[in-house]
């Protein structure tokens, strides 16, 4: 029998920490024997990617960051997304539309209702209904622990380059959005050490019934 396909992201602010968590969520599924694609946003097409570049590198206003990463995204959902659904794979994100309107919305100040009627066109289904994903692991962290772990990183982004306003920004942005939908949001204290904050994402991922109740 095929398996149901599952859409999970992944989000926090810049020095959360989840991409490390990813992988630990890839190798469970796959011991579980499910088939996975792991991809991110902006990106995950090589058109995506492209625009990708454009976003994270490149001077412009909150509309053009806006259109390109929906137009990211767009790409994103109807060549991997959709398709790896519909085979009923498991589809893990890093970032999603949440990030639009946390660091568009919150961050940048954009406007919440051009954000919410791009993501209805951009994820409209033929259903009618608006894909999002099944769940997402918000990690969620204090900006201040966040920066200090940035400090040591690469050379910064435009957004990683953010000052600390910014990113409380955002995160007030997360929130919102968390409490606006709170059965598909969970919720990880990412300030804690890596192994718990690994626990605490497997354990969540079980609690919704998507990895089975095995320990690892
Ligand atoms: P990453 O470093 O986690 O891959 O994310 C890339 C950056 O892009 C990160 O600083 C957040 C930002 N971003 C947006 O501003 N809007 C979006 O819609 C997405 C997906 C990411």
């Amino acid at each position: 029998m095929q398996s149901q396909g599952v859409f999970i992201s992944f989000e926090g602010i810049d020095g959360a920490g989840k991409s490390s968590h990813i992988q630990a969520v890839a190798d469970a599924f796959r011991q579980e024997g499910r088939q996975l694609v792991q991809t991110r946003e902006p990106g995950g097409t090589p058109l995506a990617e492209k625009l990708r570049e454009l976003v994270l590198h490149d001077a412009m206003d909150p509309l053009c960051e806006a259109l390109l990463v929906f137009a990211a995204r767009r790409d994103h959902l109807q060549q991997v997304i959709e398709p790896a659904l519909a085979r009923g794979d498991v589809v893990l994100c890093d970032r999603f539309t949440d990030a639009t309107f946390a660091y568009q919305g919150s961050g940048r100040g954009f406007d919440l209702a051009v954000l919410s009627q791009l993501e209805h066109w951009v994820q409209a289904m033929p259903d009618g209904g608006l894909r999002q994903p099944a769940m997402t692991l918000w990690f969620d962290i204090d900006p201040g622990v966040a920066a200090q772990r940035l400090a040591s990183a690469r050379l910064p982004d435009r957004f990683e380059s953010q000052p600390r306003a910014f990113f409380q920004q955002v995160h007030h942005g997360y929130e919102q959005r968390a409490l606006a939908d709170p059965g598909r949001f969970a919720r990880i204290h990412a300030d804690a050490d890596l192994p718990t904050v690994r626990q605490s994402v497997l354990d969540a991922l079980r609690q919704r019934g998507y990895l089975s109740g095995a320990a690892e």
